[in-house]
């Protein structure tokens, strides 16, 4: 099998460094500086990341999502409220995301609280969707399980058919969360795997800044 060598894949890092001292104080500034070094790089990797949820039973579930929004408050992705993701939400909103940018070696980990953004800012984001991807909101009741012979181009005709003539109107349990950071973790890869790793913590309202060991 081709993966009995993927022990032997290595890849020494050694394209940045973290400059501690000259770091913001706010660490969604400097989110914003690595976000945009990405975006340059390959726009549509550099807004996946890895959502990590808890079930009500403490099993952990990791999935991957698009970033469609970064404020100062923090970053907002968009969902299916009665997904399994967000069922997990309900009676925990502590979340973890993590964003992985291989071109550019690093790595931001963040664990905040997921709290629905309005109504108004997701019917704006569901408004400025392809239409295409607002009837597919009406379509999918995701993470439900389906038969196996499930056609949904018959149930997106129906919701075609619907909306023939009209705008598509965002479905009430579809919309937007924006995660809170409390923690947020950048890394970034350095030679010998004697990484750079920074890590703000709020505290107060005030974010603490400290190096980690690799
Ligand atoms: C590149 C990529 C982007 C995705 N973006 C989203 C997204 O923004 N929102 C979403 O609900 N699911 C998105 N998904 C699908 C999720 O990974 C997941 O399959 C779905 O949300 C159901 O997850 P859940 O059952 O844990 O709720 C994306 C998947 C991939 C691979």
């Amino acid at each position: 099998m081709p993966s009995n060598n993927i022990k032997n894949i290595r890849e020494d890092f050694d394209k940045s460094k973290i400059n501690f001292a000259a770091s913001p104080d706010n660490p969604l500034k400097l989110f914003d500086s690595w976000l945009n070094l990405a975006l340059d790089i390959d726009k549509n990797n550099a807004i996946c990341f890895v959502l990590s949820t808890v079930s009500p039973d403490s099993i952990p579930n990791s999935r991957v999502v698009l970033l469609r929004g970064l404020d100062t408050n923090g970053f907002t992705f968009y969902t299916n409220f009665n997904s399994s993701k967000a069922k997990d939400i309900e009676l925990n909103n502590l979340v973890s995301a993590n964003f992985f940018w291989q071109k550019l070696e690093k790595q931001v980990r963040i664990v905040g609280k997921a709290i629905k953004v309005s109504d108004n800012m997701s019917d704006n984001y569901f408004s400025s969707r392809p239409r295409s991807s607002q009837l597919g909101a009406w379509v999918s009741k995701q993470s439900s399980v389906v038969d196996l012979n499930e056609d949904f181009n018959d149930k997106k005709a129906k919701v075609e058919n619907k909306f023939k003539g009209k705008d598509v109107e965002r479905p009430i349990n579809w919309g937007g969360y924006c995660i809170i950071p409390e923690k947020i973790e950048f890394w970034q890869g350095r030679p010998s795997r004697l990484h750079d790793r920074l890590l703000y913590t709020k505290l107060d309202n005030i974010w603490k800044k400290e190096r980690l060991s690799p």
